[in-house]
């Protein structure tokens, strides 16, 4: 019997309307253009804006045009995985109110994460059940508010994140295509560098951690960097090594969009020319968990069957990892 794989069918993005430029965040903290562009390649990211708006709203979005251009109903999603960290609430998962928003009712859904490399992470997973045989359409969504934990008095951090939310539909396929091959890694000892230090079950909200301003992103930038550059180089070329794949096999690099330097320095590390590296970070910033379909959606057009596609994230966790994806359409 032939073994299944799961391929990516359709992929779809949703960007919220209102653009947040480095011209506006000069107003806000002290910033400048100059260092923002220079020292990250962000010129501007989108904001969800508008009360009782959340990661949800965006999520249902994506998939609404992720199934219209799929040409299926709502009906004929079998499982829907969000990966997010920033749920819409604590519980229940933000995929069951993105499953009831885009009346998706014959599947059971729920919540990953892995802080930046929650996508990948959730893509594997789903690959898993449709390679069973016994799931024939799963939807994986990245979608994060980063605005909703970004702390606009800190110049650290405010000037790299933004909103969005993408989404991939798998089906399976007897064709050597789709999810093929994966390495993933963590280091919970990292989690110092980069956490939310309030709001979970060792540190529930009180007037002092609001006064505090602990339920915002915590960042060291520099340690981040440091196992960035390195961490997504290295399990990519892990990854191409044991499969046999060099450097010329590979079509694309979709590396996690956190900052335009650790894209190239991962690019350099790996030897690969920089027209293979997947670059979208000056319009929309770090989105956390939809960075890497939102790099997939507006390739797509670029994209060939059969292309041998490296998707490799770093984040929170620390989390890290690749996937070897051959590109279905
Ligand atoms: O997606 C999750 C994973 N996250 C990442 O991969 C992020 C990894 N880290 C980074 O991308 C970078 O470390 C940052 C972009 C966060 C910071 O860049 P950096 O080159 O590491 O800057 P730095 O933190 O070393 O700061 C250099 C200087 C400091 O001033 P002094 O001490 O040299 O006077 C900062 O206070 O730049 C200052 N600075 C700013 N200046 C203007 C920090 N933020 C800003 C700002 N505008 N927004």
């Amino acid at each position: 019997m032939t073994r299944l794989k799961a391929a990516i069918t359709a992929i779809h993005g949703y960007l919220p309307e209102y653009v947040l430029t480095n011209a506006e965040l000069e107003q806000i903290v002290d910033t400048t253009d100059e260092w923002i562009s220079t020292r990250t390649g962000i010129k501007e990211r989108h904001i969800l804006k508008g009360e009782g708006k959340a990661t949800s709203d965006m999520g249902a979005e994506a998939v609404r045009g992720l199934l219209k251009k799929r040409g299926i109903g709502p009906e004929e999603v079998d499982l829907l995985l969000c990966s997010t960290v920033t749920p819409d609430m604590k519980f229940p998962a933000t995929a069951n109110l993105i499953s009831h928003k885009a009346g998706i009712k014959n599947a059971f859904s729920y919540d990953m994460n892995a802080a930046c490399s929650g996508f990948l992470y959730a893509l594997v997973t789903a690959a898993n059940f449709v390679e069973l045989g016994k799931y024939k359409k799963v939807v994986v969504v990245g979608a994060d508010k980063m605005s909703s934990i970004v702390d606009y008095t800190d110049r650290q951090t405010c000037v790299l994140f933004g909103d969005a939310a993408s989404a991939v539909l798998l089906e399976p396929t007897e064709e050597d295509l789709g999810v093929i091959d994966h390495k993933f890694e963590t280091d919970g000892s990292g989690y110092v560098h980069l956490h939310m230090k309030a709001g979970g079950s060792l540190k529930p909200p009180t007037y002092d951690t609001i006064d505090a301003r602990e339920h915002y992103i915590y960042q060291e930038g520099q340690p981040v960097f440091k196992f960035a550059v390195t961490k997504m180089a290295d399990v990519s070329l892990d990854l191409m090594k044991r499969n046999g794949l060099k450097v010329d096999d590979v079509s694309w690099l979709v590396p996690h969009q956190a900052n335009m330097r650790i894209i190239e320095a991962t690019g350099r590390r790996m030897a690969l020319p920089a027209e293979k590296v997947m670059v979208n970070i000056q319009k929309y910033g770090n989105t956390t968990n939809a960075t890497i379909p939102l790099c997939l959606w507006d390739y797509e057009k670029q994209l060939n069957k059969g292309d041998n596609i490296i998707l490799t994230a770093f984040g929170g966790g620390f989390t890290w990892g690749a996937i070897w994806l051959k590109w279905a359409l």
